[in-house]
């Protein structure tokens, strides 16, 4: 079946692009060759694919800059997911749509399970949830958390960083959330897709961690892997002491239970992936 990925650069592109099935002819395409925002393009790509699947990873990620950017937020997350899942749809393809746990409050203290009445704090939730209506109910649409891969901007990577710059480092530890492994999410979407699933799905790693116990794991794996050569100092602070421009939901842990049910299988808890990622970044250097 040929598959149309748009966002192919980004994390998750890439780990889909790694991950696809052997059956799948995959074409891809990010913002240099495929613009999202423009229907007519993704009319023209669409029509020449012949796609069976469209995957969309592509979306407006920084998640502070949205704050003062909402257009562009709001066009990528919000309208071009309407384009594309309308050009899907005429071409009789299904279609994947990828959103957030920052569509919730984080008001709740247990896992939020699909249904859950959502509220977002920020833009950049307020788009990704606009993009799940438009995205229609015939879309499988799998929300996911705290997304990092051995490439790209993530928080593994600025951890490892600055892990090996700076004396110390101060991370907020009042945040509750699941770290995710792309190429693990990936997998998961392409098995979802396989069965036709509809509707709105729940899939990070399984676990939970503040981005403090993140970070404090990330130094262990990084020095246990050699990445790392000295330990420094991780402290923990309050959100309110790293005031960031987006507010963010303090937990935000996703009820995944019905999804791993589906892949006949839980994900692998998060520290797992996280050793598998710092592995996967030493043995190519
Ligand atoms: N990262 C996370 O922690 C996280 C958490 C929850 C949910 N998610 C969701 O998971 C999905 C994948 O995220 P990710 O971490 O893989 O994101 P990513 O690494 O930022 O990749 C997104 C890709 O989309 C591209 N893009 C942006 N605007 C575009 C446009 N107008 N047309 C075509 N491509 C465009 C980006 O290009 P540029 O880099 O050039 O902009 C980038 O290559 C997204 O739906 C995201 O909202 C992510």
């Amino acid at each position: 079946m040929k598959v149309l990925i748009v966002g192919g650069k980004g994390q998750l592109g890439r780990g889909l692009a790694a991950t696809a099935p052997a059956d799948a002819e995959i074409v891809c395409h990010d913002i240099d060759t495929l613009d999202i925002t423009d229907k007519a393009a993704v009319e023209s790509v669409v029509a020449d694919v012949k796609p069976g699947l469209v995957l969309n990873a592509a979306a407006y990620t920084a998640v502070d800059k949205s704050e003062t950017d909402e257009d562009a937020a709001f066009a990528v997350n919000a309208t071009a997911v309407g384009i594309l899942a309308d050009a899907a749809r005429g071409a009789g393809a299904r279609f994947v749509h990828v959103s957030t746990d920052f569509v919730f409050d984080g008001a709740s203290g247990s896992p939020y399970k699909p249904d859950a009445p959502t509220n977002p704090l920020g833009v950049y939730g307020r788009t990704k949830l606009a993009g799940e209506k438009l995205a229609g109910p015939d879309a499988l649409i799998v929300r996911t958390a705290w997304v990092y891969a051995p490439t790209g901007g993530n928080f593994v990577r600025t951890m490892l960083r600055l892990m090996g710059e700076k004396p110390e480092v101060r991370v907020v530890a009042d945040q509750i959330g699941t770290p995710t492994y792309a190429p693990g999410l990936a997998r998961a979407l392409w098995m979802l897709a396989k069965q036709g699933l509809t509707g709105i799905h729940h899939f990070t790693d399984a676990g939970a961690a503040s981005w403090y116990d993140f970070a404090v794991a990330i130094q262990e794996e990084g020095l246990a892997a050699g990445l790392l050569h000295k330990a420094v100092p991780v402290i923990p602070i309050t959100t309110a002491e790293f005031p960031t421009p987006a507010p963010r939901p303090s937990y935000s842990v996703l009820d995944k239970q019905s999804t791993f049910a589906a892949l006949g299988q839980p994900a692998p808890h998060w520290r797992a992936n996280l050793r598998l990622m710092i592995e996967e970044i030493r043995a190519n250097g």
